[in-house]
């Protein structure tokens, strides 16, 4: 089981300025809630407890402030500094101390997803012990991820950064799973023309010694990454449409703590209680009476 996960909401932010030269774009709302919060459920529902942010040092005391040691949520949450934006592979390299030797996954800190199982597929992914897991979305405008290629049997033979001929439609999105030796791999890799180490890199490592396993998300899920001024207005959109519609709430923390019984249904009151003149705070109340089940069959958290 992989225990551990890096939410890495580092980097620059530039398609967001003037906003994010003065805040962290991983702090800038997403309708209701701080964008970390997506990428934190989504570690969470994996069933992962132990969790390290890593951003500049300038924004890393808002995140702490934020989240502090992460109790309320029934989490551990810790913090460690990335100076400049040299890659998301650098994560491993950073946390390598706090990673002991472990497996441990990565979630970049602007990425929402949301859908049918995928909690299913989560806990699948933090269940396995060897090897990767990567999840590969299709896409539009593959010029701008890292594209998978696939051999004439339909198996991922290849991962290619910002192609200019795309080998597929197949992005690889921002969540990955790594057993123990993602802190090994990572130091082999070298820093790319762009001067980053590249996830791309690690991952072919692991696809090239066959030990990657990619999993498809398909129509039924959605994700998002809320890079630039579109996409954080559709981000917005989109999560404020589900919970209207639904009264069901996307990339809520302590929602996912109460179902994931990583807290109790008193700590979940005091939690709504803290926001009790929003509406979260109210569905929060409504969820700790049980007077609201917000999963769908067979798509629930462990309880
Ligand atoms: P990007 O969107 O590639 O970069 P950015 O957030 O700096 O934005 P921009 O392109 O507008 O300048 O990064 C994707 C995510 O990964 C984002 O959440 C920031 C994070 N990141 C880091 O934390 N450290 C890094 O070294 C890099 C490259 C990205």
């Amino acid at each position: 089981m992989i225990r551990k996960g890096i939410i890495l909401a580092g980097g620059s932010g530039t398609r967001l300025y003037p906003v994010t030269q003065i805040i962290s774009k991983q702090l800038l709302p997403i309708f209701d809630k701080p964008m970390i919060y997506y990428p934190l459920c989504t570690l969470m529902l994996a069933g992962i407890r132990d969790i390290l942010i890593i951003a500049t040092p300038h924004d890393l005391p808002q995140f702490r402030a934020l989240l502090r040691d992460g109790a309320h949520l029934g989490v551990r949450i810790s913090y460690a500094e990335q100076p400049k934006p040299e890659g998301l592979a650098q994560a491993f390299l950073i946390g390598e101390k706090w990673i002991d030797g472990e497996g441990c996954a990565l979630i970049l800190g602007d990425n929402l997803i949301h859908g049918s199982y995928l909690s299913i597929m989560l806990r699948k992914a933090s269940a396995r012990t060897e090897g990767a897991t990567i999840f590969a979305y299709q896409v539009r405008d593959p010029e701008r991820y890292g594209i998978l290629a696939f051999d004439q049997a339909g198996k991922p033979a290849d991962i290619v950064e910002k192609p200019v001929t795309p080998p597929s439609n197949w992005a690889v999105t921002g969540l990955y799973f790594y057993d123990r030796h993602v802190t090994d791999y990572a130091r082999r890799i070298k820093p790319s023309l762009r001067n980053e180490l590249e996830i791309t890199d690690l991952n072919n490592i692991y696809l090239h010694k066959n030990a990657m396993r990619v999993e498809r998300l398909g129509r039924g899920v959605a994700w998002l990454d809320a890079g630039t001024p579109q996409s954080l207005l559709q981000a917005a959109t989109f999560v404020q449409t589900i919970q209207d519609r639904q009264g069901n709430l996307v990339g809520c923390p302590e929602e996912v703590a109460f179902h994931m019984s990583f807290i109790d249904a008193d700590q979940l009151r005091e939690q709504a209680r803290a926001i009790e003149k929003t509406e979260l705070g109210s569905i929060l109340m409504k969820i700790a009476d049980r007077e609201i089940c917000s999963y769908e069959p067979g798509n629930e958290p462990i309880i």
